[in-house]
């Protein structure tokens, strides 16, 4: 059984000091004179430990964590075996540089992730170190290959902040002002369905959305033979954890076909059996041209992987490449990562964020605040409302109830102009589970009064 807490370790938390505790305080203090301040904390939490789905800051207080290092930790907090393997590999070797030199374990991989990434066709792999350079490669190699310069992306995207990456991104203005000018990137809709910008239902949409590429876009603006790449979320993230229509997917891909355009899928985020599959593609049944990775593949540990259709991946020796891309001790940690996937952990968050999403859908009805709850597996977005009826954005109460939750001993992160999502490791058992909808219901009630 995989999803393993040591016995003397507890499950659920327990604060016995004031928020931040003492050592905390002194520890943010010094933080705060000499880190970027560019960073986004929004609760005063110092790590000093994990185990599974539970973190103990340095006062000795235990948190719930349903945040997972931003989506990150799958296997949660140094898994014994995820543990055992980075230990393993150290002892043999730290580093090498997998461009310029061979290891096994990460043809195993490039293998073992062409092997998994949907789509009946050979793949090849290229390794980085953070999601926005899985991204970067991406852009790269859809302009190296197609001989196009410009982009497709959705508003509310998150690709990251390198200055390709960032380009692509249409996620808050803080992100790109002051960094102008950005690669040619046009931005469209999302199919944002509870706020869906064309004001249609499910039964009434087209995906508008999308169809606004040949309607418009291409008759307009933006010539369909420069195109090189659609960029675009399986499940839009840092957006705040949307689920589009299957046909939305769909009609991208038919779209990206017919114009002779690259489909990138951005599973930095909803990859890695977030999502109750190893890729969120795979609930579309749509395939894309290159496939990002990041996050969850290694457990915590930094590495990104673009999986190519071969032709695609068709760049010399020198084209593109990373110093630490590929590291031998990220890579022995994402081996054991997918096994516990493959093993247990993808159907365990399918389930498990089912009987989450289960209970959440009779928020809205239950709580005012509460526009909208949606999700696959652990990927789970609340979203924020000040009226149910206008569907007024209300960012300062998401704020407020991410903060409570802290004070309670959960951790959670938001989304969004106005939705917390929730991310937790994928081990997490149904208690915890049940701990975090109780202590957010709870929550939820006190913002209320
Ligand atoms: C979908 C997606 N792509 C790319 C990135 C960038 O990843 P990183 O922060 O590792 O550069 C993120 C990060 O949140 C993401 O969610």
């Amino acid at each position: 059984m995989v999803l393993t807490q040591n016995a003397a370790y507890p499950v659920l938390p327990s604060l016995v000091t004031s928020l931040p505790g003492p050592k905390a305080k002194e520890i943010i203090e010094r933080d705060n004179a000499v880190l970027s301040p560019s960073y986004t904390r929004c609760y005063p939490f110092v790590m000093k430990r994990g185990r599974g789905a539970v973190v103990e800051d340095v006062d000795g207080n235990y948190f719930l964590d349903f945040a997972a290092g931003i989506a990150v930790v799958a296997s949660g907090h140094s898994h014994p075996a995820v543990v055992a393997a980075i230990q393993n590999q150290a002892a043999e070797f730290l580093h090498m540089s997998g461009t310029d030199f061979y290891y096994e374990s990460m043809v195993r991989l490039a293998e073992k992730l062409a092997a998994l990434t949907p789509g009946d066709v050979p793949r090849r792999v290229y390794f980085g170190n953070s999601g926005a350079e899985a991204v970067e490669a991406a852009i790269k190699m859809a302009r190296y290959n197609t001989g196009r310069d410009k982009f497709i992306a959705f508003l509310g995207g998150f690709h990251g902040r390198t200055m390709g990456a960032l380009s692509l991104t249409g996620s808050k203005i803080t992100q790109r002002r002051g960094f102008h000018p950005p690669l040619p990137v046009h931005h469209i809709p999302y199919a944002y369905c509870y706020r869906c910008p064309y004001g249609k239902q499910p039964e009434t949409c087209s995906v508008e959305c999308v169809k606004v590429l040949e309607e418009q876009l291409f008759k307009t603006i933006l010539p369909a033979e420069e195109v090189a790449a659609i960029v675009v979320e399986p499940v839009q993230g840092e957006g705040g954890y949307l689920v589009p229509p299957k046909k939305f997917h769909e009609e991208l891909r038919r779209i990206a076909d017919k114009y002779g355009i690259l489909l990138v899928h951005d599973e930095v985020q909803s990859g890695m059996g977030r999502t109750g599959r190893m890729f969120a593609s795979e609930h579309f049944e749509v395939s894309p041209d290159i496939v990002t990775l990041a996050k969850g593949i290694a457990s915590g540990m930094p590495l990104s992987a673009t999986v190519a259709r071969a032709e695609v991946m068709q760049w010399p020796p020198g084209a593109h490449a990373s110093t630490f891309g590929g590291n031998p001790v990220s890579v022995a940690a994402a081996l054991t990562t997918i096994e516990l996937l493959e093993q247990t952990l993808v159907e365990h968050a399918a389930a498990i964020g089912r009987y989450m999403l289960e209970r959440m859908k009779s928020w809205p009805a239950r709580f005012r605040f509460v526009g909208d709850v949606r999700g696959l597996g652990l990927m789970i977005g609340v979203e924020i409302v000040r009226d149910q009826e206008t569907k007024e954005r209300a960012p300062d109460l998401r704020d407020r109830l991410e903060s409570m939750a802290f004070e309670r001993g959960l951790l959670i992160l938001g989304a969004g102009q106005n939705s917390v999502r929730l991310c937790p490791p994928l081990v997490i058992s149904r208690d915890q589970a049940d701990f975090a909808m109780d202590t957010l219901e709870q929550c939820l009630q006190s913002l209320e009064q």
